[in-house]
């Protein structure tokens, strides 16, 4: 472990133009865009250019800073997203950099996907490889790299079948197709077979119809009412509650995620994922386990919930999958997976060969011995750089996690916190109800690098008491 003292001392200052070598060859967003719009100006007639082709000296020619960036997503974008005020232009391993050039640590891996860091040389040579090859087929034909991720996840895991999608919010939507068409095969005769789901407190599962159902927080939700019906919520954690709630002849499925992200890092206990396991034993509804955000090595093992010695009867995958390209994944048993048939789910972008190969590419890599012993390491020696850190903050109430997925519950909004370390070079999320902070780096950070990040925090944690006063 290097010297902790030794990086103390060391400044924290992010410094300007810290591009690595590799990123100069990386055009400018500027220059892309001067090329696209030179093209377009050759290729067309002029009547044409007058209505609707874009002209080199018109804004959209080429971007000369965030500002301009910021300003123009304004204009253009649906309002969905509460971005903070920054362009980000590249990134290698847990370094990102702006459009200026400025440095930042990366604490978010882009809300836990980029486990490998930003660039990682062998997912870059995997996807250059395969997007060489072949980048998309039909799901009407077979390909290689899909067949070899499926088999690759189920030699990994419980399950004996694989469902690909594009999303974490499609892996449930799966999840929650197959958990009907389960219960409809499974009671053939009954006009009303068990449709109904339970999730619980705290919970995230997605934005579409039916993952926004199970999801918790009403904010997300009611503005779309009438969403998928028969979800009820019960609290995370409360053995006593889902024995009650779980029943016989109405619960389809109980999803539930092993370690809450999104809801402010709540890891379960093994004896409430062990009594969902037993009452959905006993009333034939399905356990599905989301583990988009939780799992692939994130907690320090492949699965979360091998953690908790529970086995679920799905378990949903996205977010780190392929390495920052688009996947989603429902994987199941085979009793589950039988009850399914041709053309009753389906996607057309889904399991391409770019994206399993390069989902096969962070497999190997996360699965190289020693690698997930690494992120334990990691993980416990950074809620004791924090601890130790923080000690005494009156605004710190709990750092808590597993692994790299570690939450720290403040008293106060967070986001003031993370405006400063945004400012001084440290890129964190929150979580919860906006009071946890939520750290989730790439795996392959470093110990000094996780030193850098808690000073930093530290360092700007007395910007709490400006907004608590
Ligand atoms: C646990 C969990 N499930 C599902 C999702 C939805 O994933 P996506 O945004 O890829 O649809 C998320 C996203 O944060 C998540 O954390």
């Amino acid at each position: 472990m290097s010297s902790l003292n030794a990086i103390l001392s060391n400044s924290i200052t992010p410094t300007t133009n810290l591009h690595s070598p590799t990123n100069s060859k990386i055009p400018k967003v500027s220059s892309i865009h001067l090329q696209c719009a030179r093209v377009h100006s050759s290729l067309v007639s002029e009547p044409e250019k007058k209505s609707s082709v874009v002209d080199s000296s018109s804004s959209k020619a080429g971007f000369l800073g965030s500002k301009e960036v910021i300003e123009t997503e304004g204009n253009v974008f649906v309002r969905t997203y509460a971005r903070v005020p920054l362009v980000l232009e590249s990134g290698k391993g847990c370094k990102l950099y702006d459009v200026d050039g400025k440095e930042y640590l990366d604490m978010t891996a882009g809300i836990a996907v980029n486990s490998l860091g930003h660039c990682d040389p062998d997912w870059v040579k995997a996807v250059v490889e395969q997007a060489n090859t072949l980048t998309h087929v039909s799901n009407v034909y077979y390909s290689i790299p899909q067949v070899k991720l499926a088999k690759r996840l189920i030699e990994s895991s419980f399950a004996d079948r694989v469902f690909f999608s594009n999303s974490g919010t499609e892996a449930n939507e799966a999840a929650i197709k197959f958990a009907r068409k389960y219960q409809r095969h499974l009671h053939p005769d009954e006009k009303q077979p068990p449709t109904e789901f339970i999730s619980f407190t705290h919970s995230f599962h997605g934005r579409t119809m039916g993952s926004v159902a199970l999801t918790s927080k009403e904010h997300y939700r009611l503005p779309f009412d009438p969403v998928m019906p028969g979800v009820t919520f019960i609290e995370y954690g409360n053995i006593e509650e889902a024995k009650k709630s779980i029943v016989a002849r109405r619960t389809a499925a109980v999803f539930v995620e092993p370690i809450q992200g999104e809801g402010g890092i709540y890891s379960a206990t093994k004896e409430f994922l062990q009594t969902l396991r037993n009452v959905c034993n006993d009333t034939g509804a399905l356990l599905v386990f989301d583990e988009v955000q939780c799992g692939l090595g994130r907690t320090g093992y492949l699965w979360a919930h091998e953690v908790y010695g529970v086995t679920p009867d799905i378990m949903t995958l996205a977010k780190p999958l392929a390495g920052g390209l688009p996947i989603g994944a429902t994987l199941t048993t085979e009793r589950v997976a039988a009850a399914i048939n041709f053309g009753d789910h389906g996607s057309t972008f889904a399991g391409g060969p770019l994206v399993c190969h390069a989902a096969i590419a962070v497999l190997d890599k996360i699965q190289k011995p020693g690698f997930l012993a690494s992120v334990t390491k990691k993980g416990l020696y950074f809620k004791e750089l924090l601890a130790q850190k923080t000690e005494g903050n009156q605004h710190v109430k709990e750092i808590r996690g597993l692994g790299l997925i570690v939450g720290i519950e403040l008293d106060v909004p967070a986001s003031p916190l993370v405006d400063a370390c945004r400012e001084a070079g440290l890129l964190i999320l929150t979580a919860g109800n906006g009071n946890v902070v939520r750290l989730v780096p790439p795996l392959i950070i470093s110990e000094q690098e996780l030193e850098q990040a808690a000073e930093v925090l530290a360092k700007c944690l007395p910007v709490l008491d400006q907004t608590a006063t």
